[in-house]
Order: structure tokens, then sequence, then C-alpha cells
């Protein structure tokens, strides 16, 4: 069974395979109504649920627009009206899952219940984005940064803020595609050890430099997220606020980067916070083509994990 669960998880040949299809796709669409399906259509026939126990925008409405432009159709369904993981276990609704619909996205808190739904499907399973990591976003990243600038391998990305699930997932494919890696941000806030450990095995040069003015120098894209994620309680995270005050990216910040930096913000975005709308809105950023190529390379994604 091919599952789409996490960068590091997926041959880097494969990786390379998937980001070349979107990009062909994207392509083929060029001066398309988006509501109009592609001239391949090899989702026909097929029903793909997508599953949030989270909120959702971008991914949401990228698998469902990208599904119906393969020819296949969608379900979306709420985690809170459906038994996973309670009522019933995760692998009872795998197997029920599995007799119904030909792949299964989910947008998940724990990396566990993932795992286990992966594990007793009978069909390809993809991360819509857990508590741990958010693959999907990090493959439109990467397509993005290409599209702009060619080929990522060797450059220098920074993460500016806390080293979240998106954060993890820019490591992973830092170990995959080649480039440099630094975080900058608090100490209680470091993006979990495993992760720097995993990009390092791979030769990765990972630094993590507290002084963010020091960090960005150089850098060929620089990245922030939101302070507080989902699955964390922004009431309990409040002090989040002061340590991450001085990793704030704006144009002073950006200013320090290479002359042609990009700047990437997965959205949604607290403008004001992690970034200012100065630089969102600005001439480094590329918000809306990452936003954008979720559409595209979960395309390429889902027909990897169906073969098709
Ligand atoms: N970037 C992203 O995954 O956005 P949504 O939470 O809106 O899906
Ligand atoms: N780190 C954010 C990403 C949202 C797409 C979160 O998990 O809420």
């Amino acid at each position: 069974m091919t599952h789409f669960l996490d960068i590091h998880k997926t041959p880097k040949d494969d990786l390379r395979r998937i980001l070349d299809q979107a990009l062909a796709m994207k392509n083929a669409r060029t001066g398309r109504p988006k509501g109009a399906a592609d001239d391949d259509r090899p989702l026909a026939g097929r029903m793909v649920a997508l599953i949030f126990e989270k909120p959702s925008t971008r991914t949401r409405i990228s698998f469902d627009m990208g599904i119906r432009q393969l020819g296949g159709q969608s379900m979306i369904l709420s985690g809170t009206e459906m038994h996973l993981g309670h009522g019933e276990t995760i692998a009872d609704t795998a197997r029920v899952m599995s007799r119904y619909v030909d792949a299964i996205m989910v947008r998940t808190f724990s990396e566990s219940s993932l795992l286990e739904l992966a594990h007793h499907s009978d069909v390809p399973v993809i991360n819509g984005l857990t508590n741990r990591t958010h693959p999907c976003q990090i493959m439109a990243d990467v397509m993005t940064f290409e599209e702009h600038r060619g080929p990522i391998k060797g450059k220098k990305v920074v993460w500016a803020g806390d080293g979240n699930n998106v954060c993890a997932s820019f490591l992973h494919a830092a170990g995959q595609f080649g480039f440099d890696f630094v975080y900058t941000g608090p100490a209680q806030l470091d993006p979990e050890q495993v992760f720097i450990d995993g990009a390092r095995a791979e030769g990765v040069n990972v630094r993590i430099e507290r002084v963010a003015a020091r960090a960005v120098e150089g850098a060929d894209l620089v990245v922030a997220d939101t302070w507080v994620s989902m699955h964390e309680n922004r009431t309990a995270c409040h002090n989040r606020h002061n340590l991450l005050k001085p990793y704030q990216v704006n144009a002073r910040l950006m200013s320090r980067a290479k002359k042609g930096a990009l700047f990437m913000h997965c959205l949604p975005a607290h403008r004001g916070e992690e970034a200012t709308s100065e630089v969102m809105d600005g001439p480094h950023s590329v918000i809306l083509d990452e936003a954008e190529n979720r559409l595209h390379v979960q395309k390429a994604i889902l027909r990897w994990c169906l073969g098709i």
C-alpha cells in the first residue's frame, strides 16, 4: 500500500517525480476555468474521503478541487461526526472505510492516529497535517521555491519562530532535497531533536541560531508560521508572544536576507505577530503561490498513491 505519510518516508526519486508531475499538470491547466476537469481524468469512478478533526481552508478546498479536476469524487467528513478513535477503534474505522472508498486523506491530532489508520487501511492514506508534521504543505513549498528560483538543493532556508509541525516537515524535506536549514527561535520552542538528527543523518547542515538577524544573513528563503498551532491552547501559550517577538519576520529582518530572498508562510497567519503585512504582501512574498501549489502537488500525490 502506497501511503503518503511523511516526506522522509517517501523515496527521493518519487518526491521528484511528484513535483515534476505537479508542475506539468499546473502548466496544462493554464487559462482554464478552475472548475474545469483536466484532459486526463485518472480518478474517474474513484472516491476519496477527506477527514478533518481540525479546521481547514486550504487543505479542504485544494484536495476537493484537485479530486474533481482529476475526474474523481470526494466526501468531506468531520472527525467529530465519526467514530474516529472514540466509539470504535481506529483499526475498525480503517477496515470499514477501505470497503467504501479508494483513498483517505486525514487531518488529525496525534500522529499515532494517522499511523494506525494507515496500518489497518487497504487503501492509500495521506497525511493532511498532524500535531507533528505537515508534508503536503512542504511539497507545495518546495515546488513554489523551485518555480521562482530553480533547484532548492544547496540553498539556505531559515525558519523563524515556533519549531512546530510545519518546521518538522521542512527538516524532513531538507534531508530529501538537500538544502541547508537554520532554525531561529527561543530554546523552549526548538524543533524536536529527532527531526534535527534525522536531517543531519542525511548530511544536512542544520544550524540553530538564537539571533534572528544573524540567522537570516544569506538566506534564500525565510519561513514563518503561526506562533500557536491549532492543537495548542492560545491562552495557555500567551507567554510565547514575548518569547517570539524577536523572531517576527518584518521588513527590517527580511532586509538582512539575500537580495532576492523569498518569504513563505503556509497560512493561516496572524498578521502583525509572526510576520508583518508589509512582508506578507511585499515583493519577497510567495504566500499565494504556496497556497495554489497545494492543489497541484496534492493531485500528483494522489496519483502517486494510487499508481495512476
Ligand atoms: N496551510 C494549511 O494547511 O491551511 P489550512 O489549515 O487552511 O488547511
Ligand atoms: N502550525 C499550524 C499549521 C496550520 C496549517 C497548525 O498546526 O495549526
